[in-house]
């Protein structure tokens, strides 16, 4: 038997060695090792054997199989490689090229306003500031002289964090509504004289439709020092408004009230889209861009800033109504959508 179990070791490593691909490898193994194979077969006769004989021939044989298996293993990796090198070097595939390049990305288009905005008033010595998202009562209303039973503190305008202990408490934190508190926290920081520009997300409890959104971009205009006036506060506004129409825009002023400036003002430009009343104007020829006004002394001290000495200007750009003038974007809700189709198109 010892004989028989050697001679079938040697023609089973032979065959192996002969063998030139995947399926010869699969008849070489069935050949030997399958259920009807060679070994199969002379196990059957390990019966016939003597007591001593018995449990050398089995470790004999399962010592040829696990060798069989090996070689078999060994060869069929062989053939795997040789199959992948053989694809990749196949006709019309040079594995030197790069790969397909990734499609190339783009600015948002609020992005790029706000970083030209940026460029626009750090020339003119402003400085970029930012404020949190989430902020506190005290900062987003009571310190720019809203008062505590102001509507626009109520949960139907203002997304609550924490409400405050008691309507107008001043304890309350909320989702930003407006960019103005920047003002505070930067007047705070920095002191007078200043100049800075605060662009940002903001957040109102709107519900949605072409021309509102419950999250919305607007850049804060503040400009602190001695001496100044209206005067100061038009040219700035007229400088922003051709930079991002890149021509001189026609503008008028109106009065307008907002509790943290005095006197108050609606800026108003032509529209840039018709001569004699179009949907965009509803017919008026004119559209509402940007409130503003010099700032209130109430809102001076609340930063530690002496209205005697100092005095100042504020605007508020609505960003997105202006990103969505500038590229004639009838919808406020795509600007935030993230829909490829809307976004492709800059
Ligand atoms: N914060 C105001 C709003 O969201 C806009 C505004 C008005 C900002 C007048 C100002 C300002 O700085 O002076 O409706």
């Amino acid at each position: 038997m010892r004989d028989a179990l050697e001679e079938l070791r040697q023609s089973a490593l032979e065959a192996l060695s002969g063998a030139g691909s995947d399926a010869e490898l699969r008849e070489v193994e069935v050949q030997y090792l399958g259920r009807n194979g060679e070994l199969t077969s002379l196990l059957k006769q390990l019966g016939s054997l003597s007591a001593e004989e018995r449990p050398l021939m089995g470790k004999l044989s399962n010592e040829i199989k696990g060798e069989v298996q090996a070689s078999i293993q060994e060869r069929r990796k062989g053939f795997d490689e040789e199959k992948l090198q053989a694809d990749l070097l196949g006709e019309g595939f040079d594995p030197t090229l790069p790969g397909p390049s990734a499609p190339a990305g783009g600015l948002h288009p609020l992005t790029r306003i706000r970083r030209e905005l940026e460029d626009l008033f750090s020339s003119m010595g402003f400085y970029v500031v930012d404020g949190p998202e989430l902020e506190m009562e005290s900062n987003n209303f009571d310190a720019l002289n809203i008062p505590g039973d102001h509507p626009a503190r109520e949960s139907h305008d203002t997304i609550w964090v924490r409400e405050p202990s008691s309507p107008g408490a001043g304890d309350g934190t909320c989702m930003r509504t407006h960019t103005s508190p920047v003002q505070v926290r930067a007047l705070r920081k920095f002191g007078a004289p200043l100049k800075v520009i605060a662009p940002g997300r903001v957040f109102r409890q709107e519900t949605q439709d072409a021309t509102h959104d419950h999250t919305f971009h607007q850049m804060e205009g503040l400009v602190v020092g001695k001496g100044v006036g209206v005067s100061h506060m038009l040219h700035a506004m007229n400088t922003l408004l051709e930079g991002v129409f890149g021509r001189k825009v026609e503008t008028r002023l109106r009065p307008g009230f907002f509790p943290f400036v005095e006197p108050g003002f609606e800026l108003d430009a032509r529209c840039p889209f018709c001569e004699d009343g179009c949907r965009v104007c509803k017919g008026s020829t004119w559209i509402e861009l940007m409130p503003g006004g010099l700032v209130h002394p109430h809102v001076l001290k609340a930063c530690d800033v002496d209205p005697e000495h100092f005095s100042g200007f504020a605007f508020g750009l609505g960003l997105s109504r202006m990103v969505m003038l500038r590229y004639g974007i009838n919808d406020i809700r795509w600007m935030l959508s993230g829909d490829l189709r809307f976004l492709e198109q800059f």
